[in-house]
């Protein structure tokens, strides 16, 4: 595995390997390395000749009040896991060199950016958007993995890639769970023990849904209060949002269709957390 030392040695590389025609798959990850991330890896390791990851906090998608000081930095251990899982190339950018003094250009998804997670966290997404484009341009990968445990952020980039025309695939990976159901995030190591086995109650209630709808139920607001009545039993939970979308523009749908998003967030605590299922039947 080599680290990418800077801009300019990267360009290097990858008109080299563009030259060569070989494939590039890129993972952008925020560090603080899990099973979530190597599924992506794993993933762009069997679909490419090379696989770049990158590793880097980006100061523009926490909002006031979140910390970015705090979010969990692992570097050694996480250089240690992209070696194991066959990472060709570990890009580490410094601050200065993706937000040099003067920077003044963002890009930012509209309306799909203000709702759900965005309309707790605005900013989030534009920030996101800057960063994915700007790594997407430094890069020029083939294919870029995503996860659906992120599924706002994949369905923004992946519309910010269609209309920015920029030449890349997106793939989106499946969430990898722990073995009680909960997501795998790195902000699940915030949680505390008791809060931890409560966390399950969000999995749950995706589970609740799937089985509501595979009886014949399509009202999308009972199966939400349904949901709600489930999470609420447990007291250090407190829901966020709870919504049926379409995938397209993330529009709240009153009856379930096939393929449409049930999406939740809610807080443990201190900790917030996300998590999707998308509705499968026909
Ligand atoms: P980060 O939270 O590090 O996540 C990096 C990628 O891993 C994202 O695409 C995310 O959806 C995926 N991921 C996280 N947990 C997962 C899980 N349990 N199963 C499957 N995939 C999972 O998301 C970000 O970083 C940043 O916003 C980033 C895109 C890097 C831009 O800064």
């Amino acid at each position: 595995m080599k680290f990418i030392p800077d801009l300019a040695k990267l360009s290097l590389i990858t008109e080299k390997i563009r030259q060569l025609k070989k494939r590039i798959g890129f993972v952008p990850t925020m560090g603080a390395l899990h099973a979530g991330h190597f599924s992506l890896i794993n993933q762009a390791r069997k679909e490419n000749d090379v696989v770049v990851v990158s590793i880097f906090v980006n100061p523009a998608q926490f909002t006031p009040g979140e910390d970015f000081k705090k979010y969990p930095r692992y570097l050694k251990r996480d250089i240690g896991f992209c070696r194991k899982l066959g990472v060709d190339f570990l890009f580490l950018p410094d601050k200065s060199d993706i937000y040099p003094p003067g920077y003044s250009t963002f890009v930012n998804v509209e309306v799909l950016s203000d709702v759900l997670c965005g309309a707790s966290r605005p900013g989030h997404f534009r920030g996101v958007a800057t960063i994915v484009a700007k790594l997407l341009n430094i890069i020029q990968p083939d294919t870029l993995y995503l996860g659906q445990k992120d599924v706002q952020q994949a369905i923004i980039i992946s519309r910010m890639v269609k209309d920015l025309n920029f030449p890349v695939k997106v793939k989106v990976v499946p969430t990898v769970r722990q073995e009680d159901g909960l997501a795998l995030s790195s902000r699940n190591a915030n949680l505390s023990k008791n809060e931890r086995s409560g966390a399950v109650v969000l999995f749950k209630a995706l589970r609740l849904a799937e089985t509501l709808v595979s009886n014949g139920q399509r009202n999308a607001s009972r199966i939400i209060s349904r949901m709600k009545q489930l999470i609420e039993k447990n007291k250090q939970v407190k829901i966020d949002y709870i919504a049926i979308v379409d995938q397209e523009r993330l529009r709240r749908l009153k009856k379930v269709k096939p393929r449409s998003l049930i999406v939740l967030a809610a807080k443990i605590g201190k900790t917030r957390l996300i998590d999707n299922t998308i509705i499968d039947y026909s």
